[in-house]
């Protein structure tokens, strides 16, 4: 007897969403360029999310969710916390969770059922079309329009049975074909590669829309052999129903509102891309890709795609990914034993990954170089790091000002900066040549740079010239009337 609930239900999202005034409903765009701009555009202002409906070209009901996680209420709305501001709150809040995830995990195996709302619509062979969802072409610049941009697939390991959910972007090729960009090392890319060794075609199922706590998991540096949908489970503290796939056997989340089951051939390969990338450019351009043949397909009656498209940032998941990132490598640091960690954000600005900068109170004599040498280099800071800037306790990491303060007058150019060479970076990297590129040169180089005071004089280091908290506090108090927000 099923007892699913509608926790992972993305129209249970929307409707609390809209009654904390996160969600604007919008008619009549155009999928062909002005949605993109206009999901830009609300990105770069931390914005609600966008519904928008009655698209130029396609039915009423066929929707397009955007901007789900600009800010720290939606984020907060999808995994579950309320109340909290400022950056290092909310990746304090966050990191706590992951804390908490990897004890639970365990406790929420997929909660198998026999049928959902994704089953409302089944179609399958030939007549798959999934030109009927209004996909958008996001940039002037992108190579065709992408189905799949907030979406996320399922693979299964064909050792271990290890159920892997990553997201990976779909270029919509034709109505049953999808180009699929995985980067290598992911994990989507290895478990396909498996199949292929043996001769194998790889079953794959895709979603395209669904509660974004989803694609926060599928976009998140969650170590092999977990279940990401165990993760979303321990997050939301309920087990993900799924139903099993007709077709590959692979679950499928049945509050879903479209998902394809289909297959990768080896040596299957068509030109993809370009799409608008999170560094902000189109370094990885054009490439020979796998294909994934769409054999079935699955939708809830006026369906709803959840779009993120990357761009120059900060872009529709860049909030979000800086969030979880920063995250993480706190986490990473907690795990490597390393004390007085105050706070961590990776910028949004820096595509998520490229600029980290960690607080510490310095406790001993090279705390600060051990920082950041971990922070650049555990699996969640690792990849395209480029600088990595460790800062006093006193800065806020997420704060811009704080930090070029920080870095203006507590590091030397000649004697605090070290540069790493060699490091893991991907072709996505636009400092990485073409040439180089070909000659799998994939690495980057990165600097460590210590802009917090150093260690031998922090007694004796220059006073900061600013008034104490109590008395800001006081005089604040006294004053109120001056500082009201108008
Ligand atoms: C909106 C969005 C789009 C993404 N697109 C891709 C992509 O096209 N290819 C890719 O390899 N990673 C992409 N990523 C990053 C991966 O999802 C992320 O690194 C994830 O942790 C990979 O999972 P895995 O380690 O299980 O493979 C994207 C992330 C987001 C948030």
């Amino acid at each position: 007897m099923s007892t699913r609930t509608s926790t992972f239900d993305l129209r249970a999202w929307l409707t609390q969403a809209e009654a904390i005034g996160q969600l604007r409903r919008i008619d009549a765009v155009d999928p062909k360029l002005e949605l993109g701009v206009l999901t830009d555009l609300n990105a770069k202002r931390s914005g609600p999310a966008f519904l928008f409906d009655h698209l130029v070209g396609y039915p009423p009901g066929f929707r397009v969710l955007t901007g789900s996680m600009l800010n720290a209420v939606t984020l907060g709305l999808t995994m579950g916390f309320a109340g909290v501001a400022g950056n290092i709150e909310v990746v304090d809040r966050v990191s706590e969770m992951l804390r908490g995830v990897e004890r639970k995990a365990d406790r929420y195996p997929l909660e198998y059922v026999a049928g959902g709302p994704v089953m409302e619509n089944v179609v399958t062979g030939e007549a798959v079309d999934l030109t009927i969802f209004p996909t958008p072409l996001w940039h002037e610049g992108d190579g065709g329009p992408y189905i799949g941009t907030g979406s996320w697939q399922i693979h299964q390991d064909p050792d271990t049975g290890w159920i892997n959910v990553g997201t990976y972007r779909n270029q919509l090729l034709a109505k049953n074909l999808l180009g699929n960009y995985i980067s290598p090392g992911h994990h989507g890319s290895l478990i396909r590669q498996k199949y292929w060794d043996r001769g194998k075609p790889c079953p794959v199922v895709v979603c395209f829309g669904a509660h974004p706590l989803f694609l926060l998991m599928g976009s998140s540096d969650v170590p092999a052999e977990v279940s990401e949908l165990s993760w979303a489970g321990a997050i939301a503290g309920a087990a993900v129903p799924v139903l099993k796939g007709p077709l590959t056997g692979l679950p499928i989340p049945v509050d879903a509102e479209i998902v394809v089951e289909g297959f990768a051939y080896a040596g299957d390969q068509t030109m993809e891309g370009p799409l608008g990338e999170f560094t902000g450019y189109y370094a990885g351009g054009k490439s020979l890709e796998p294909v994934i043949h769409v054999k079935a397909l699955y939708y809830r009656n006026d369906p709803i795609l959840l779009g993120s498209p990357p761009c120059r940032p900060p872009d529709d998941f860049s909030y979000q990914f800086s969030v979880m990132r920063s995250a993480a490598i706190k986490e990473s640091l907690r795990r490597a034993g390393i004390p007085g960690v105050r706070g961590a954000w990776v910028a949004e600005a820096g595509g998520g990954r490229m600029w980290i900068v960690v607080s510490i109170a310095q406790k001993y004599a090279g705390h600060a170089s051990q920082t950041a040498a971990v922070a650049c280099n555990c699996q969640a800071g690792g990849l395209m790091a480029r600088y990595c800037i460790i800062v006093d306790d006193d800065i806020d990491p997420s704060n811009n000002d704080d930090v070029i303060w920080a870095l203006s007058t507590r590091s030397d150019p000649a004697t605090t900066i070290d540069v790493l060479r060699e490091c893991w970076s991907n072709p996505l990297d636009p400092m990485i040549t073409d040439e180089d590129k070909a000659a799998h040169r994939l690495w980057n180089s990165r600097a460590i740079i210590r802009a917090c005071k150093p260690f031998d004089r922090l007694a004796t280091f220059a006073p900061v010239a600013e008034a104490s908290p109590g008395l800001v506090a006081a005089t604040k108090a006294k004053w109120a009337s001056l500082f009201e927000q108008r």
